[in-house]
């Protein structure tokens, strides 16, 4: 399967296996690049670092211990070592730029662009930068009303590189047009983690996005097969990024409690409720319900004006419940999903995986001819 994702990423595939931060994908991302897709390293840890507004976070037990760039530059060595020899293996580094985040983002941006700078090794491999959940105009080359302290022209930086940014909006999409973003994700309601309160679903948003803006469009939310990968090319998207359905995945670094529930959870088993940094899809067990209690207590007019930050009760409910992850006590933990996990029924190897979206997106665009 061809498309201009091929081209942009030198990729195989026309897939993005997601960044799903805080949670490490190292060896995730290994394998999709591996099996032709472009993986995406996460922003391990992210709760450990210290936010402005939010405080900081001893997730070192959990994550390891570092400054972020020593956790970026684990994971970036661990996968250039692991693909070498594979010609065609490429990957990418996925960094949040919501406000509470921003110090901590910049730091990252800059190893990325430091490293990639002196290092052509990395370079060849580690084509794009996926920013996401915030505002991409401080991140352009000519930041303008939007320029922060800690401000970096990703593109003037390192122009050989891919910048891609994450929506939620055909608003913010048009945002990503003026910073001059190379590629545009947009990422409907369906989708797990981080969400909109105003949320638009995958089937409206994209082609809505692939209208108003010159940009190429990659989808995101509720995407597992090639089914769905032959519907986001129809509505108008160059290929598709994937999160849930690349957790229950053998090589996945997420703990095998997390994969073996998703293939149990229906399509009806997620819920929206206020999470860290923002409203997040959870599936439903008894973290997820006690999440929503203390999201419905802090806004009780949900539709009219949604507190932004978080309230302690919910980064309580949150970040203590991660460590319930690694206690064996799954109903405890906030787990993150989309609603695709009701479509999720194995636990492949990220090849088998990918391969078999190709083949059946191959079947499905020759069944379509049919109708023609
Ligand atoms: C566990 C988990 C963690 C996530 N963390 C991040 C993150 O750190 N940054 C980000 O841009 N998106 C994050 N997301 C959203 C994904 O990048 C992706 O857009 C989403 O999973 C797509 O929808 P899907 O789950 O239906 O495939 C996360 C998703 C999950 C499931």
């Amino acid at each position: 399967m061809h498309t201009p994702f091929n081209d942009i990423f030198k990729t195989r595939y026309p897939i993005i296996q997601a960044g799903m931060g805080p949670y490490d994908t190292t060896k995730l991302a290994v394998a999709v690049a591996k099996a032709g897709g472009l993986g995406l390293i996460s922003t391990v840890g992210m709760g450990s670092f210290k936010m402005p507004g939010i405080g900081e976070f001893k997730y070192s037990a959990i994550f390891g211990t570092g400054t972020p760039e020593q956790l970026l530059e684990r994971s970036m060595d661990h996968v250039l070592k692991e693909i070498v020899t594979d010609n065609d293996a490429r990957f990418g580094v996925n960094i949040p730029v919501s406000e509470e985040f921003i110090p901590t983002a910049a730091r990252l941006i800059k190893y990325v662009i430091d490293r990639l700078k002196k290092d052509p090794a990395a370079k060849k491999k580690c084509v794009v930068i996926v920013t996401s959940a915030g505002d991409p105009l401080p991140w352009s080359v000519n930041p303008g009303d939007k320029k922060l302290d800690v401000s970096i022209p990703i593109k003037k930086e390192l122009p050989s590189i891919t910048w891609c940014h994450v929506v939620p909006s055909i608003r913010a999409a048009k945002r990503c047009e003026k910073a001059n973003v190379d590629v545009v994700i947009a990422s409907g309601r369906e989708g797990g983690a981080h969400c909109s309160w105003r949320d638009t679903s995958t089937m409206v948003l994209v082609p809505e996005v692939v209208q108003a803006i010159k940009k190429p469009v990659i989808a995101a939310g509720g995407f597992c097969d090639g089914r769905s990968l032959v519907a986001a090319l129809a509505l108008g998207a160059i290929g598709i990024q994937m999160g849930t359905r690349m957790i229950a995945t053998k090589e996945s670094d997420f703990e095998q409690s997390w994969k073996e529930l998703l293939t149990k959870t229906t399509e009806e088993d997620t819920l929206i409720a206020r999470g860290f940094f923002g409203p997040m899809r959870f599936v439903r067990n008894s973290r997820a319900l006690k999440l929503v209690d203390a999201t419905v207590r802090g806004a009780p007019d949900l539709y009219k004006g949604i507190p932004t930050g978080s309230t302690q009760e919910i980064i309580d409910l949150e970040v203590n419940g991660l460590e319930n992850l690694f206690k064996g006590n799954i109903d405890e933990t906030p787990v993150l999903g989309g609603q695709v996990a009701g479509r999720i029924h194995d636990i492949p190897t990220v090849k088998e995986l990918i391969e078999r979206i190709i083949k059946e997106a191959d079947e499905t665009l020759a069944k379509l001819q049919k109708f023609k």
